[in-house]
């Protein structure tokens, strides 16, 4: 993950104690006594990445919530990102004078049922998909890019976006990946100056599929 983010985005990824380490007591609170084992460790990973992000930041410890959405809630003056899927887990942190917003996303490289992929890709992105090299499930890449995508749109705008509001190209030669919101989407923002377009990186391994992007300020 820290080869696909700029040297101003603090990154951590879990080491093995990293998922039963401390949580600070705010989020405790909102990981709540009757969370699951998986969910437990998930969280916790995420939360102690998060705070090793903004220790490299030059940060003390701060508690990194959750909004009643789910979203992660930021210490004033941050931005940041978590993602956790099995047996990995990331967080992005910067400072917001520095950075917009900033999206990460990780997923097991594997093949897509035809349903799933509809829900995800539009027909023009499936033809895409199929026009690029063989070997890679580019349809998952495609998820985790929007995924990342959301991750990025939703701190700054707060609104859903649907898997179909955003375009979104691969180029497997340079590991970018470029998303056009629909003008629909950016239209009804309740913000000014919505983003518009999100561009970012991807890294592809046989077990995993890694991606990232950074929105700046104008
Ligand atoms: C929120 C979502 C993107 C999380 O992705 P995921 O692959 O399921 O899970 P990940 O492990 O990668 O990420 C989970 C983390 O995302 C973060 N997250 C959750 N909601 C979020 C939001 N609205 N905005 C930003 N980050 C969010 C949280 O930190 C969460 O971890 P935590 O609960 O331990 O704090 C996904 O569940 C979702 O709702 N997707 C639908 C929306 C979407 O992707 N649209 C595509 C637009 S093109």
């Amino acid at each position: 993950m820290r080869d696909l983010l700029p040297p101003e985005v603090a990154v951590a990824v879990a080491a093995a104690g990293d998922w039963t380490g401390e949580l600070l007591s705010a989020e405790a609170v909102c990981l709540g006594e009757r969370a699951v084992e998986t969910r437990r460790r998930d969280f916790t990973a995420g939360r102690v990445c998060a705070r090793r992000a903004m220790a490299a930041l030059g940060l003390p410890p701060l508690p990194v919530t959750s909004s009643p959405d789910r979203s992660p809630a930021w210490p004033a003056g941050l931005v940041g990102t978590i993602t956790h899927t099995r047996g990995y887990c990331a967080a992005a942190v910067a400072r917001a004078v520095e950075v917009r917003s900033v999206g990460i996303d990780a997923e097991r490289h594997k093949q897509l049922d035809p349903g799933v992929r509809r829900l995800i890709c539009s027909s023009q992105e499936e033809e895409h998909c199929a026009r690029l090299p063989v070997g890679v499930s580019w349809p998952v890449v495609l998820f985790s890019a929007k995924e990342t995508v959301y991750k990025v749109w939703h701190p700054i705008v707060g609104s859903w976006l649907d898997f179909h509001d955003a375009v979104v190209e691969l180029d497997p030669s340079s590991g970018t990946f470029v998303a056009r919101i629909s003008p629909a989407k950016v239209a009804a923002a309740p913000v000014a100056d919505p983003p518009t377009v999100i561009t970012g990186r991807f890294v592809v391994e046989p077990e995993m599929v890694r991606t990232a992007a950074v929105l700046r300020h104008r």
